[in-house]
């Protein structure tokens, strides 16, 4: 315990050390046990070096854009495609979810992946993502190890839903629940933030993700499975196409890199997603909030914009390369938010796609926004549940005509991922047998 107070007064957190104190029992060790999963030091240093730049720069002067091709139009798509279900087919491929965000825009009570975005079935985030990746498993004849990273706030929220459902049909040994690390929230004055005797902790940003990976054991479990390819992706892409052979089979027979990355053309200057770039010669990710105007809104002669790369959060890691990161240094980013009442405080979290800096290749792999992305992050607008419902609908009807077969013009469709994963397998027979089962028309709204 003395220890405990001493690295606290030595971190600036008095504050916090005489709370401890003045606790006895139960409420004094469930306190500590907060204090001591903190890096004390490290969180000092963060609050000296962000609390004193006058403004964060995180673009560096020599920012070029990253030239990328749309995959599909590739003589090589259907070897990649072959390439990648071999690989799964060997048990060379896993899914690995980010799901520890806190989903705050969306203002669902409860883990994101359960969230019902009102397709006629009424299915989860989460089930859909299970019945697409266990299409696949079936197709390539292997099951596919899934990891899911929840953090601390919904861990048993996430692992109750999916108990109660049955792990929706996926073999429960093919599934691994691990928790991401938490980072205090600091006050403006850099204090930590104390509420009913508990630290105010928040995850530490889907770049904990490496570190999480590494120290629960999942990193281990998978180099055990014979893992050399994983596929990261977030929970709230309703239409992620997770485990992509051709993706998967682009890195493993073209890439020297140690990771690929999804990129759709950019909407146009103002779309709200971060830019595949390269920064002093290196790979990386600009947020939209960090680009600068004259880089955003940036034209080549034919009109296109020049920063076009727009990031899905759709990776691929080679198993070398998570290896690597689970001991490098990402970055930290702040934003400052209220918390428990308090104005201005400090957050801090890392992101993801700091890894490619750190891994210094990355092979960028083009695919079309309509077929793969479509983010679930409002409750309203742009980028909620009704527009993921409408991109969803209109994809499945491209997939019925693309399949010849017959239906009603004015509707959208709904396939479930059971029968098929995208697009494949589909006839008329096969419709009229399963239209109003597994085949859900509904109206475009
Ligand atoms: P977002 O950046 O959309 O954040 O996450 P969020 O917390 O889900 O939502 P808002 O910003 O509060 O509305 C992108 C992906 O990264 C995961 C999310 O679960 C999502 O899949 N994530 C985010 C984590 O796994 N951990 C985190 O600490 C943050």
């Amino acid at each position: 315990m003395s220890n405990t107070i001493e690295v606290l007064n030595n971190a600036g957190q008095q504050e916090l050390a005489a709370r401890l104190e003045s606790l006895s029992g139960d409420a004094r060790k469930a306190l500590e046990r907060d204090i001591l999963s903190q890096d004390w030091e490290e969180l000092k240093a963060l609050y000296a070096e962000k609390s004193s730049a006058s403004l964060e720069d995180n673009v560096s002067a020599d920012l070029k854009p990253m030239p990328f091709k749309i995959a599909v139009d590739d003589l090589r798509y259907d070897f990649w495609k072959e390439t990648g279900e071999i690989l799964l087919g060997k048990g060379q491929v896993a899914a690995f979810l980010v799901a520890g965000g806190q989903g705050s825009r969306l203002g669902f009570d409860g883990p994101k992946g359960m969230f019902d975005i009102g397709l006629p079935s009424h299915k989860s985030l989460f089930q859909l993502q299970a019945e697409r990746l266990q299409n696949l498993a079936t197709q390539v004849g292997n099951p596919i190890p899934w990891c899911i990273m929840t953090s601390p706030l919904n861990h048993e929220a996430t692992v109750n839903f999916f108990t109660e459902h049955n792990f929706f049909g996926y073999a429960r040994e093919n599934i691994r629940f691990f928790e991401q690390g938490t980072i205090c929230a600091l006050s403006p004055e850099g204090k930590a933030i104390v509420d009913n005797d508990r630290l105010a902790l928040v995850p530490d940003g889907n770049g904990g993700c490496f570190r999480a990976l590494a120290q629960s054991g999942t990193l281990a479990w998978l180099i055990e499975k014979g893992v050399r390819y994983v596929f990261l992706y977030s929970v709230d892409n309703a239409l992620c196409r997770i485990c992509d052979p051709a993706f998967i089979g682009a890195l493993a027979s073209e890439g020297r890199s140690m990771s690929a990355s999804k990129v759709v053309h950019k909407a146009g200057p103002n779309e709200k997603v971060g830019i595949f770039a390269l920064q002093n010669g290196k790979p990386g990710v600009v947020e939209y909030s960090d680009l600068p105007e004259n880089y955003r809104d940036m034209t080549n002669a034919d009109g296109s914009l020049t920063f076009d790369g727009g990031n899905i959060a759709i990776h691929l890691f080679k198993i070398e390369g998570l290896r690597k990161l689970q001991t490098s240094k990402l970055p930290w980013h702040t934003a400052r938010k209220t918390v428990c009442g308090i104005e201005k405080c400090w957050k801090f979290e890392q992101f993801l796609f700091d890894a490619f800096p750190q891994l210094g290749t990355m092979m960028p792999f083009g695919v079309i926004r309509e077929e793969e992305f479509s983010p679930v992050k409002n409750a309203d607008g742009n980028d909620s549940p009704k527009t993921a419902r409408t991109m969803i609908g209109k994809l499945h009807r491209e997939w019925l005509r693309k399949a010849h077969v017959k239906f009603d013009e004015s509707k959208l469709y709904e396939i479930s991922p059971t029968i098929s994963y995208a697009g494949e397998g589909l006839k008329q027979s096969l419709f009229d047998r399963e239209l109003g089962r597994n085949i859900l028309a509904f109206d475009e709204e």
